[in-house]
């Protein structure tokens, strides 16, 4: 079942269900943070606010209370998720 990301401050959406959820931002075009993509870093970090998320791989950072990593998760039910300093949109070159 498809389950929707709902961004606080930004929008919502229904990303394709094999993507982690930074690949979901992404695909959006959401600026994320992001360093190893592995777990590793911590710096993919937002604030899980509401849903569950599984990890396709252990992360070895450091995750406090309330953050998920979202290089290495799924959803696994609909979520929210603020993300540190806002919603921020990649800019293209035109
Ligand atoms: S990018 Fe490094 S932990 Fe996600």
């Amino acid at each position: 079942m498809a389950h929707i990301v709902k961004i606080l401050e930004g929008f919502s959406f229904i990303p394709r269900k094999e993507l982690t959820l930074l690949e979901a931002l992404e695909q959006e075009n959401v600026d994320m943070e992001y360093q190893c993509r592995e777990g590793f870093c911590g710096s993919c970090q937002v604030t899980l606010v509401d849903g569950e998320v599984t990890y396709t791989t252990d992360p070895i950072a450091f995750i406090p209370e309330g953050k998920i990593l979202t290089c290495c998760c799924q959803l696994n039910s609909d979520v929210t998720i603020e993300i540190p300093g806002g919603c921020k949109m990649k800019k293209h070159d035109l």
